[in-house]
Formats: C-alpha cells, structure tokens, sequence
C-alpha cells in the first residue's frame, strides 16, 4: 500500500439530480452554471489546488456534457481567434487544461458507495480523495488542503463535518466523533445516514469531502445496500471507524467552519450564484447594487407601505 501523498481525486457525477427536475431531465445537475461556470468546474479546479491533478469522475447517463466540457471545442476556438477575443479563449482553455481527467460508467447508481468503488481499478491501493459536485467550497476556505494535512498525520480515513441546526441533521450523514488535540479535528465514533433529529448523536453533518484510506474498497465490497437500497458510502465509513488502525481502519473529522455552498438543493443553488457573484470583482460591484435596492423594495413591499420609486432597475 502507498503511504505518499494522495494524488488522485474522484468526482461521482452520476446520479439522478431528482431535486432540480425537470433542469437535470437531460443535463447533469454538476453542468448547472453557478455564475458562468459549470458548478463541476468549481469542483475540479478545488481539487487540482489541493494538488490532486488526476481525476476521475464517475459518470452515468447523459455523461456527454461533462466530457465535452472539459474537452476541446476547436470550433469555437477557431472562432474566437478569429475575432482576436483573448480572454474568452483564455476562459475556455481555462477548463480544458485544468487537469488529468478520466471517465468511468457507474451503470445503474446504485449509490454513493458503490459510485466509489467504481473507482477502485483507477485508483488502485493508493488513499484518494472524494469530492462531490453537490457542495462547493469557497476557495477562500481551503477544506481539501486540511483535510490532506490531518490524513498525513493521522492516517486512515478523514471526511469533512459541520455543525448544522440539530432539526437539519436528518438531511446529512451524521457522526458520533470525541475531541482530539487539535480544535478542527475529531475523531469519528461512528457514522449514521440521514438519521432523526431525537436518534442523531450529534449535530455534526458529513459533506461532500472525504479522504478514505483504500480500505474503504474491501469494506465496500462487503457493504450490503442500505438506506433506499443503496450502497452508502457512510455504512463503509462506518465500519472504518470501528476498524483498527493497522487494518487500514480510523476515521477522523474535519470540522469546517467556512463557506459552503448547497448546490444541489435549489434554495442553496440560488444562494450560491448570489454569494459567488457578489464577490466577483467583474460583477459584484453592480451586482450588489443591484442587489440592495431589490432587498429594499422587498422589505417595502412587507411592510405593505406603497413604493415611492416604483421598481429597481431590471
Ligand atoms: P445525492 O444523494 O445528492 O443524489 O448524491 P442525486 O441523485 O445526485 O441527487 P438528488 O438527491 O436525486 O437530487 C450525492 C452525490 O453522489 C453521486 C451524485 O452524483 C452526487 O454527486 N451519486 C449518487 C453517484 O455518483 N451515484 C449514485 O448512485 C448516487
């Protein structure tokens, strides 16, 4: 088993999106543009400044987008430079060039857990990183970079938590985790997925950041499917955590305290363009112009007065 540092990132991509129906009928919800990027590019970008530059996603259907995005459209290439238009053929060069990216067919999504194994062939006996294409980190908050740091240190296996409003926890994968030395890590004690508000033994929500040990794979060929009738990736962590650390076993946590950004969840999606552009150096200032009039306006529509300045510029 390789002890270096991990070097390889992998994206599940495939599933089915159903909460941004009918947008994801055709299109993978990661293609879904948070500002002028796709939310996916976000993604990889985080991976490769974390130094992960090989990367594998773990497609299904409608995989075509995704390839394409990150392929070359010497058309429209062509096009750009023929009207001598550098920066948008930097932005596009920007995707294509960002790092090593393979693909491989999941088939039927069978789960997250089984979106990870898909992977083993590629990654082989090697620990790895798993992002996920739902959650977008502020790259102002390097989560990945930590998380890597503590797997250095710690060995085994590290996901990324936050703490959420105790009512929120039946939405995440929760841990069960005691304190270390270190105020933004803990060690995991055991993991459940999406768990009732009275049954969680914590407020300590897993998001889509991980470093697994290549054990997770043996585990995972031995995880049978769980909650919907997946095979979850949180059973196998959960299995890790009770496992010795000579056996490949252990699982810290990170505890994140930065920027997130729900993207797969349409209210999270919406709040991510908004923050994302308001910080944009290119948009925000007009943006957030905008943006506080709007606000006003709401406010003075709550408060049932009748508006003076009639409506904000569109
Ligand atoms: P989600 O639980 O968000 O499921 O998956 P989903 O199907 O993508 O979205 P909703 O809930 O129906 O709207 C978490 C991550 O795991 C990937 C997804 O692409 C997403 O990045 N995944 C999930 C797979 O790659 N394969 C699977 O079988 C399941």
């Amino acid at each position: 088993m390789s002890t270096g540092r991990p070097t390889k990132a992998v994206i599940p991509v495939a599933g089915l999106g159903t909460r941004f129906l009918p947008a994801t009928k055709a299109t993978p919800k990661e293609m879904l543009p948070v500002v002028d990027k796709p939310a996916i590019q976000y993604v990889v970008e985080e991976a490769v400044q974390a130094g992960l530059t090989d990367v594998l996603m773990v497609t299904g259907r409608n995989k075509r987008p995704l390839e394409d995005h990150f392929d070359r459209n010497i058309e429209l290439e062509l096009s750009l430079e023929a009207k001598g238009d550098q920066e948008r053929l930097d932005r596009i060069h920007a995707s294509t060039d960002l790092a090593n990216i393979h693909y491989v067919r999941q088939g039927d999504p069978l789960g997250l857990g089984h979106a990870v194994l898909v992977a083993e062939q590629h990654v082989g006996r090697e620990a790895f990183a798993v992002l996920l294409g739902d959650d977008l980190i502020d790259e102002r908050d390097p989560l990945l970079a930590r998380m890597l740091e503590v797997q250095a240190q710690r060995g085994g296996s590290v996901v990324a938590l936050m703490e959420v409003p105790q009512q929120q926890i039946h939405l995440y994968g929760c841990a069960a985790a005691t304190a270390t030395d270190d105020d933004d890590v803990v060690r995991v004690t055991g993991l459940v997925e999406k768990p009732p508000a009275d049954e969680a033994p914590s407020n300590l929500a897993v998001i889509g950041r991980y470093v697994l040990s290549p054990t997770v794979f043996d585990v995972l060929h031995e995880t049978p499917p769980g909650r919907a009738g997946e095979i979850q990736l949180t059973d196998a962590l959960q299995t890790l955590a009770t496992m010795p650390a000579d056996d490949g076993g252990g699982v810290s946590g990170v505890v994140f305290r930065g920027r997130r950004y729900d993207t797969g969840d349409r209210a999270g999606y919406l709040k991510a363009v908004v923050r994302i552009a308001s910080d944009r150096a290119d948009l925000g200032p007009e943006f957030v112009e905008w943006l506080g009039q709007f606000v006003a306006e709401l406010k003075q529509a709550a408060n049932g007065s009748s508006s003076t300045g009639g409506r904000v510029n569109p």
